[in-house]
């Protein structure tokens, strides 16, 4: 059934958003942390190894794939996402083929790549289209799927307090204004999404992925709602036991 669903993500990266995505991002250490998983990751791969990076956004992974000789294909729902991809990124461009579409209605064959890269989209999508979407990637890829997804799980009073009290002792210069940041930070935004780890297993079983490895990008807590939030990147292997 071809049907694909409406959530705020799907239509926010055009214009400026798309412009400025890189600029108003990459001084952030997270945004290093997840370079590094994804050059260890891919590292892992087969050499010559076909990759659908889903969505490809502005392309940030695209040098690690030529350093790593893999082929790409890219994609993504915003036409001015994969623009800034196409000026930005010279020569890896050459081994990258660009295709405008939805994650939940893949236009590709069953079994087109080799491995599926998704990062920074699945907590913007509702639980029921994140089932969807894991179920597209297994489909098409024939080997394994890279997925980042940051969870919640509930955590006690005391857990929550010795969480706040390690983050204070691990900050440098920690001014005032830091630490009403640091309080005030929500688990949720508009739109953003955090996943059961519970749920997120669940639908792994379903598509019969096994757990390969394990990275954590971040971890934070929020500390009013007592809600400890890890950011992981899995590495999925699929059909190892079928198809070799
Ligand atoms: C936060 S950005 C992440 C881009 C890139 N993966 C990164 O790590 O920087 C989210 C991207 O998801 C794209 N997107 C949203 N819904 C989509 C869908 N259903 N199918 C494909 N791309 C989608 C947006 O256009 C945007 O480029």
């Amino acid at each position: 059934m071809n049907v694909s669903s409406e959530y705020q993500a799907k239509y926010h990266y055009i214009g400026n958003v798309a412009e400025q995505y890189d600029a108003r991002r990459m001084s952030n250490p997270k945004w290093q942390r997840e370079q590094d998983a994804i050059a260890n990751l891919t590292g892992k791969f087969d050499p010559g190894s076909v990759v659908l990076d889903v969505p490809l956004g502005t392309g940030r992974f695209m040098p690690i794939y030529a350093e790593m000789n893999l082929k790409v294909v890219g994609l993504d729902i915003s036409l001015d996402m994969l623009r800034q991809a196409d000026k930005k990124n010279g020569d890896e461009v050459r081994e990258t083929t660009f295709v405008q579409g939805d994650s939940e209605v893949l236009p590709l064959r069953t079994d087109a790549v080799d491995y599926v890269l998704c990062a920074r989209l699945l907590n913007w999508v509702p639980p029921s289209v994140l089932s969807r979407i894991l179920a597209e990637f297994t489909r098409v890829a024939r080997k394994g799927i890279v997925v980042e997804i940051r969870l919640h799980e509930e955590i006690s009073f005391l857990r929550a307090f010795s969480n706040f009290t390690n983050d204070l002792r691990r900050q440098d210069n920690l001014s005032a204004s830091r630490v009403r940041r640091m309080l005030r930070r929500k688990g949720s935004i508009d739109g953003y999404v955090l996943h059961e780890e519970r749920f997120v297993q669940q639908v792994f079983a379903q598509n019969r992925l096994c757990l390969r490895e394990v990275v954590r990008v971040d971890e934070r807590t929020d500390y009013f709602k007592r809600d400890f939030q890890p950011y992981l990147m899995y590495f999925l292997g699929k059909g190892e036991f079928e198809k070799n």
